[in-house]
């Protein structure tokens, strides 16, 4: 039983009010909102044992040392992940994929193929044009459909032995569309090339299997997923962090050091410079825990109904036309309503409560496709109500008769 009531007190933001209104939140896919626990295990890492971990004899470096590694250990266990030592702690999503995109600098050469998808983040392109502008490396892309899906027939045509590495996203930022991520995977693997799952989107939605997925590297950040911002995991086979140069250098990642030469520490910490996010890798585990508590089945129910619910409402008004209809969607919504600016729609729906995003969602590539300036984005999670929804629909109703 999916207790919204109860899952909701959990959230103390969404008490609150905006404009004098109810805070309706729904720009989910930008960060999410924490619950008490997680709120919880700040104050108290702050509070009672705030230390540096990994250097320290005393009892507080410990405890901190423990704390964080199991959250290191949460978070393996969550992903479906061989060893701990295959998950870094990063800074979130970007840091990870400039990790990733650094290291293979020494791994191409002039003509060497990269391919990225046409439905990315700008993080997720603009390390790689960094990449292929330092290695002569040629970047493809794979086109999108009107629908906002990947053409997969164009994917197998752009992958030959030249490709050596695939980046794409698992669900799209900008239109939630769930990419075909095992099939892109497997593609790859038959002409050899590495991946890079972009993960940032998805996992608040979806626990992925990443031993199942057979993925080389995946990527997200805790602060999509009820966690803190400025942290997030990298995932790397342990075969290619073997391989791959650290990022970079400083206390923490050595294992010794004199001026004629450095070497570096094993995995994890080869990747892991300098005092870390302690207490953010702490309650990115706390979150985890708390979002199992609840169930990705149940999450992914809840927010289905929630989408096809709005998808419905919002199709009904005169005008509304929804960018990216894939069969396979998450709980996202980019819209636009005729002849009125996304930004006007965002700016009265804040007046009324609503929190959307408005504008191109760091996916310019997308919205010159279609042909717009940007969209209205509602992103829905698993707190969210049918309530909510219809107050959407209202406040988008609203913005059309002041506006047009
Ligand atoms: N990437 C985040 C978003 O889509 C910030 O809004």
């Amino acid at each position: 039983m999916f207790d919204i009531t109860s899952i909701r007190a959990d959230f103390p933001i969404l008490q609150r009010e905006v404009n004098g209104k109810p805070l309706v939140y729904l720009d989910n896919a930008a960060t999410s909102q924490k619950p008490q626990q997680v709120i919880d295990a700040i104050v108290d890492y702050y509070s009672r044992y705030n230390a540096n971990i990994h250097r320290g004899v005393h009892t507080l470096s410990q405890e901190a040392t423990d704390a964080y590694e199991i959250a290191r250990k949460t978070i393996q266990e969550h992903f479906n992940i061989a060893h701990p030592y295959e998950v870094i702690f990063t800074a979130g999503t970007t840091h990870g994929i400039n990790l990733v995109a650094n290291g293979f600098a020494s791994f191409l050469k002039k003509g060497d193929e990269v391919i990225v998808s046409a439905l990315e983040h700008h993080s997720n392109i603009v390390p790689w044009q960094m990449l292929c502008e330092k290695t002569g490396a040629v970047l493809k892309v794979i086109p999108m459909t009107q629908e906002g899906t990947l053409a997969m027939d164009a994917y197998s045509g752009l992958l030959s032995e030249k490709t050596k590495l695939v980046f794409v996203n698992h669900i799209s930022n900008a239109l939630g569309t769930i990419n075909p991520i095992e099939k892109i995977i497997e593609l790859a693997h038959q002409v050899g090339a590495a991946v890079l799952v972009d993960g940032a989107q998805a996992c608040s939605h979806i626990k992925p299997d990443l031993t199942a997925l057979d993925v080389d590297f995946y990527v997200t950040s805790a602060h999509k997923m009820c966690g803190p911002t400025g942290v997030g995991m990298l995932y790397g086979k342990e075969e290619w962090l073997k391989k791959l140069p650290p990022y970079q250098g400083g206390g923490e990642m050595i294992s010794e050091v004199t001026f004629e030469k450095t070497t570096y520490a094993d995995l994890p910490h080869k990747f892991e410079a300098g005092t870390p996010n302690i207490c953010g890798g702490i309650a990115f585990g706390a979150a985890i825990e708390y979002l199992n508590h609840l169930g990705f089945d149940a999450i992914a129910a809840h927010e289905h109904t929630l989408l096809e619910y709005a998808t419905n409402e919002l199709l009904a008004i005169d005008g509304l036309k929804i960018y990216g209809t894939g069969r396979e969607k998450t709980s996202v919504i980019s819209f636009n309503v005729e002849n009125i600016h996304p930004y006007d729609i965002g700016t009265i729906l804040d007046k009324l409560g609503i929190a959307v995003r408005t504008g191109h969602h760091c996916a310019q590539p997308i919205m010159e496709f279609y042909k717009i300036p940007g969209t209205v984005r509602a992103s829905f999670a698993f707190y969210n109500t049918k309530e909510e929804v219809d107050q959407l629909v209202a406040g988008v109703k609203r913005a059309q008769q002041m506006l047009s």
